[in-house]
C-alpha cells in the first residue's frame, strides 16, 4: 500500500486527481491537505469523502510545523504537489501571494520530504519520490511554429509562470545538490469538471447560461494547447510509478486552438442543446491581459516514448463532458460563484 501526500487536493486538477487514484486501486492512501483558499472546495470530493483510503487535513504547505508533522505522523511514499496560486489575472493584480505558495511553499515541502525520506547523506528511502506539477507556462510564449520541448529554455512572462518556474528550479537544485528523488511535469491548459470559473472555460459557459456578455481578451487569437483533466491525472500516475529520477516530462495532446474558437464551441453547443437565444453576439472582445503570452504548444514526445502515454480524450469528446458536467452541477457553481467571486469579477472584467 503506498501513500500519497497530495497537496491542492481540493482545487481543479488535484480534486480529480484524488478521485481518478481511488476509483483505478484499492491499493493506494491519500492524503490531502490544502489550506481551502477560494479555489479550494471539498465539495469536489464529496464521492470519496468516506473512502477509508483518503483523509484529509487542512493546512498550509507554507507551514512548517504543520508539515513535517504530517510526515512524521505518516509514512509517506509520495508527494504530489498542485497546491499552488493558480489563476495568471490575479497574479498580475497581487503578485506576492503566488511567491509566497508557489516557492516558498514548494521549498518547505521539499525541506520537509527530505528530512523524512533521509537515511544517510544524499540517500533516501527506496521508492520514494516527490513530484511538481508544473506547467507549460515557464517555457514562455511561442511564435506560429514549433513546441515546447523538455529542454526548451525557461523564460516566464507573468508573476503566475515566474512563480512557477522558480519552483521548477528549486526541485532540480534539490536534485542536483542532494540527489532529491524527483519529477518535474509540465502540462498544457487542462479543463473539465471541477474547474473554477475564472478560468476560460467554465467562466465562458456561466456566462453564456446566464446571458452575461463573453469577455474574450483582446483579438482572441491567443493560441492554448488544451487537455482533457483526465489524461493530465493519468499522465501523472504514470510518472509517479515509471519517470525516472530526475527527469521533467511535458504533458499536452497537441490540440491547439484560439481561445475565440473554444469560446464560439462553447456558444454552439448551448444554442443548439440548451437555449436557443445564445449565440456570438454575446462575444465582447476586451482590453488585452498585460504581458499575454499569444501561443502555447506541447511536444508530448518524450512521454508517450518513454512511459507510453496517450490522450484518450479527444476535444470534440471532452468539451461536451465538460459543458454537460456543468448543466448537471449549477449548484456547485451557485456556490462558488457566491462570495468572493462577485468581488473579483465586478472588479476584474468592469475595468476591462
Ligand atoms: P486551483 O487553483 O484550482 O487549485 C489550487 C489548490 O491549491 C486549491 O485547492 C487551493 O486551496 C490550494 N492551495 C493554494 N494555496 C495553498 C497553500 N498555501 N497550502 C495548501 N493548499 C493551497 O489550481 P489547478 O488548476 O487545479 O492547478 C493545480 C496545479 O496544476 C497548480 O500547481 C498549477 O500550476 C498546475 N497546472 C494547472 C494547469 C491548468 O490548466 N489548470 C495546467 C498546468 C499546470
Ligand atoms: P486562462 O483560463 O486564465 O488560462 P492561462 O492564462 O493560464 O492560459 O486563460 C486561457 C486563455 O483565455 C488566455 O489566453 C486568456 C484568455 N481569457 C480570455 O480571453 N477571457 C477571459 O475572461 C479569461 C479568463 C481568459
Amino acid at each position: 500500500m503506498k501513500t500519497y501526500l497530495v497537496t491542492g487536493g481540493a482545487g481543479f486538477i488535484g480534486s480529480n486527481f484524488v478521485i481518478y487514484m481511488l476509483n483505478k486501486y484499492d491499493d493506494v492512501k491519500i492524503i490531502n491537505i490544502d489550506s481551502l483558499t477560494y479555489a479550494g472546495n471539498l465539495e469536489n470530493l464529496k464521492s470519496v469523502e468516506n473512502n477509508p483510503n483518503y483523509k484529509f487535513i487542512q493546512a498550509d504547505i507554507c507551514d512548517k510545523n504543520a508539515i513535517n508533522e504530517i510526515f512524521e505522523n505518516n509514512d509517506i511514499d509520495y508527494v504530489v504537489n498542485f497546491a499552488a496560486e493558480s489563476h495568471v489575472d490575479r497574479s498580475i493584480e497581487n503578485p506576492e501571494i503566488f511567491v509566497k505558495t508557489n516557492v516558498l511553499g514548494t521549498l518547505n515541502l521539499l525541506c520537509a520530504a527530505k528530512k523524512a525520506w533521509s537515511v544517510g547523506d544524499d540517500v533516501y528511502r527506496n521508492g520514494v519520490k516527490y513530484l511538481q506539477i508544473s506547467t507549460d507556462e515557464v517555457y514562455g510564449s511561442l511564435g506560429p511554429d514549433g513546441y515546447f520541448l523538455e529542454t526548451t529554455p525557461l523564460d516566464p512572462h507573468s508573476p503566475y509562470s515566474s512563480s512557477k518556474a522558480s519552483a521548477d528550479l528549486v526541485v532540480k537544485a534539490y536534485f542536483d545538490t542532494y540527489k532529491f528523488p524527483m519529477n518535474i511535469t509540465r502540462c498544457s491548459n487542462n479543463y473539465g469538471p471541477f474547474q473554477f470559473p475564472e478560468k476560460l472555460i467554465p467562466l465562458m459557459i456561466n456566462n453564456a447560461l446566464s446571458h452575461k456578455s463573453l469577455p474574450v481578451y483582446g483579438d482572441g487569437m491567443q493560441i492554448r494547447d488544451w487537455l482533457f483533466v483526465e489524461d493530465h491525472c493519468k499522465a501523472i500516475d504514470m510518472v509517479i510509478r515509471d519517470g525516472k529520477i530526475g527527469e521533467v516530462y511535458n504533458i499536452g495532446g497537441h490540440n491547439e486552438r484560439p481561445n475565440v474558437k473554444i469560446v464560439e464551441t462553447i456558444i454552439d453547443y448551448i444554442k443548439n442543446n440548451v437555449d436557443d437565444s445564445v449565440d456570438k453576439h454575446l462575444i465582447k472582445h476586451v482590453e488585452d491581459r498585460k504581458g499575454h503570452d499569444r501561443r502555447y504548444g506541447i511536444a508530448p514526445d518524450k512521454i508517450k516514448e518513454d512511459l507510453g502515454w496517450y490522450p484518450e480524450t479527444t476535444f470534440e469528446v471532452g468539451i461536451q463532458k465538460t459543458i454537460k458536467w456543468y448543466l448537471d452541477n449549477m449548484d456547485w457553481m451557485k456556490n462558488v460563484t457566491s462570495g468572493e467571486y462577485q468581488k473579483y469579477y465586478e472588479k476584474m472584467y468592469s475595468k476591462k
